[in-house]
């Protein structure tokens, strides 16, 4: 038997329904139900808090198989239930990579026995990531896959990811697309512009990527796929895509808070941990996302979750790997950066992190507190302020660049299929229960 119980006096948010109120919300039977029916629930007082559809992160590496040293499937899941998520989209990136339904059916069998967060996983567009053969995409699609990507590399091929376009829609599912010319940025550790000169070292150009996008949007425009921009990170890019989207080309797109809030001139300092692909950019660029985050233009805020151990990043920024994790960051992070500082209200930032990563992956059931909907939800505590220690994350990495940031607001309790998976409030008993 599942519990019962009500979240009282809260704010609720709710952008599927256009909702942002004072409001119950009732749980029964792992479902969201109408209040008035639960006259024996317990019931726990929620003044002061937001209460929201459950956060979904669209990208996150959760490295199992093959890098259990970096990430696992249960260490990856609490992080995100800790960060406030409902359910995440594991990336395929692994060792062997996703592109087989046998390997879809592993990572979703550990994921039920040892996850604490739903894990929806993304299989491969080619076969071994190589760029050369399509994937048995419909296999992939009876094993589970919600959404193809190659992500970590680009298809070059122009005929084969027109193919994949063509294919994936007929499936019914989405692009998520890595946006990387590699002749263009083959060799590049960080931004191509003025700190890469100062600093000497090889740069990755905007252009390397919106190349990518350009022409994916002209084959997107073709064919009539969904395709889904990952982790956008220059001005043009996001000015093509604003055009596209008026046009009618059926496409979304996600930013990271790396690329939302840092810029290049963080390598100054050589740590490796602003080594990350698509590389922080320079202010003009991250301030063009701003301005798309806000217009719409950019649909959903995604971590791209990618842990690296200690040791693989304490080396010269040429040689260490490309990557930060960020399951248990995006939510302070984006709470204190956007909402507080009013680029974004609460409900628009709660839509980015919930309906709208719904939408793009077609899950009408998740994304939304209606009654009778799975009771996926994420509780904030919009005001509680602290510092970011990375030593207390439940990531098995630590590769953060935004150690000991001073934050205002977090989750404060996460509630998937209605069990409570993650409190932080005295009193709520969860599988993880912040200290
Ligand atoms: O920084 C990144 N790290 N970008 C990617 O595209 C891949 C990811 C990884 O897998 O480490
Ligand atoms: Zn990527």
């Amino acid at each position: 038997m599942k519990s019962e119980f009500i979240l009282r006096g809260a704010r609720v948010i709710d952008p599927s329904r256009g909702l942002d109120q004072c409001a119950d919300i009732a749980v029964s039977n792992g479902r969201i139900c109408d209040p008035a029916k639960l006259k024996k629930a317990k019931s726990y007082d929620m003044e002061g808090k937001i209460v929201a559809p459950g956060f979904i992160d669209l990208h996150v590496h959760l490295r199992q198989p093959g890098r259990n040293d970096k990430e696992t499937i249960r260490t990856g899941t609490m992080a995100a239930a800790a960060g406030g998520f409902v359910a995440i989209v594991a990336m395929p990136n692994t060792s062997p990579p996703a592109d087989t339904s046998s390997t879809i059916e592993y990572v979703k069998s550990h994921a039920e026995r040892e996850g604490f967060v739903k894990v929806l996983v993304s299989a491969c567009i080619t076969k071994g990531q190589e760029g050369k053969e399509m994937s048995g995409i419909g296999g992939l699609k009876k094993a589970g896959a919600v959404a193809l990507t190659d992500d970590g590399k680009c298809v070059h091929n122009h005929e084969i990811m027109r193919h994949v376009l063509e294919y994936a829609k007929s499936f019914g599912l989405p692009i998520f697309d890595h946006c990387e010319d590699e002749s263009l940025a083959s060799g590049g550790v960080m931004h191509e512009g003025y700190w890469s000169t100062v600093l000497g070292m090889r740069g990755i150009p905007a252009e390397s990527e919106d190349i990518m996008v350009a022409r994916d949007i002209i084959l997107a425009e073709k064919v009539g796929a969904r395709l889904h921009i990952q982790h956008l990170s220059s001005k043009n890019s996001a000015r093509m895509i604003r055009e596209a989207k008026a046009r009618g080309v059926k496409m979304t797109c996600e930013a990271t808070p790396h690329h939302l809030f840092l810029t290049d001139e963080k390598i100054k300092s050589f740590d490796t941990n602003y080594k990350v692909n698509p590389p922080l950019r320079s202010e003009e660029h991250r301030l063009a996302l701003i301005e798309a985050l806000k217009d719409g233009t950019i649909d959903a805020i995604a971590s791209d979750h990618a842990p690296h151990t200690e040791t693989e990043k304490l080396v010269e920024f040429d040689y260490a790997p490309f990557g930060v994790i960020g399951l248990e960051t995006s939510v302070p992070l984006c709470l204190t950066e956007l909402c507080h500082k009013g680029v974004l209200t609460f409900a628009e930032l709660v839509r980015k992190f919930s309906s709208s990563p719904a939408e793009i992956l077609g899950l009408s059931e998740m994304g939304t507190l209606r009654e009778g909907a799975p009771a996926n939800i994420t509780v904030l505590d919009p005001e509680f302020e602290h510092v970011i220690d990375s030593s207390s994350f439940l990531s098995k990495s630590r590769n953060t660049p935004f150690d000991g940031w001073k934050v205002k607001g977090r989750a404060a309790a996460t509630i998937v299929d209605g069990n409570f998976v993650f409190s932080a409030i005295p009193g709520i008993d969860a599988a993880i229960v912040h200290k």
